[in-house]
């Protein structure tokens, strides 16, 4: 299994795959997103797409990552697909500058919740965005369309210097 950007042919099997993994709400959102994701990852088995990643990335200082969708292929789950894409995308949002990296999960999704705290995510109230980003942090979570069941977890990169001793203070 490899993970690579997407292509526009992947598409019939990425919409495929958000329509297995999700349901009616949360797949016109995933089809939906797919236009402007990045990272815009896939999971390529030996012979087809087995998962997608769509991730945004908030520009500014610093950026902030948002994983917002992330699916595999019901057939191929529990092979380290779903890791893969999960640890490209960290990789990606933190060479382009993010100093976390957020996502949102349905509390009783626990294969999700545990991939990504696996990966070092953590639970965290939804205020810390405006604690940690002041009013930037309101529009990102209104882009984020956090439903009252998911609970938001965040992954901070602390090897990452702060963007200016503001935000150092902020982020602490
Ligand atoms: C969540 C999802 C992407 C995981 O993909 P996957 O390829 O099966 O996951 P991996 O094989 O990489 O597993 C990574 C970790 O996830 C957790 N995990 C995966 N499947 C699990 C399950 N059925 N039960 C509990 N934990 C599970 C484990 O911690 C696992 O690590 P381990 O194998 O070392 O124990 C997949 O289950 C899926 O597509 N679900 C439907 C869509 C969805 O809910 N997406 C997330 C919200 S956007």
């Amino acid at each position: 299994m490899q993970i690579r950007d997407a292509t526009a042919p992947d598409r019939p099997a990425i919409v495929r795959i958000a329509r297995a993994s999700f349901d009616r709400v949360y797949a016109y959102f995933a089809v939906r997103g797919l236009r402007h994701a990045w990272p815009f990852l896939v999971a390529e088995g030996e012979s087809s797409i087995v998962g997608f990643l769509e991730g945004i990335l908030f520009r500014g200082t610093p950026s902030i990552g948002y994983v917002y969708f992330v699916a595999v292929d019901p057939q191929a789950r529990g092979m380290g697909s779903g890791r893969a894409l999960v640890q490209e995308s960290l990789r990606l949002f933190r060479s382009r500058g993010a100093d976390r990296v957020f996502a949102a999960v349905p509390r009783d999704n626990d294969p999700s919740m545990r991939l990504f705290e696996s990966l070092g995510f953590e639970r965290v109230a939804r205020r810390v965005l405006w604690r940690w980003y002041r009013w930037r942090g309101l529009s990102v979570q209104m882009r984020m369309l956090l439903a009252p069941h998911e609970v938001l977890l965040a992954r901070t990169f602390t090897d990452l210097p702060p963007a200016s001793p503001q935000e150092g203070a902020r982020a602490s």
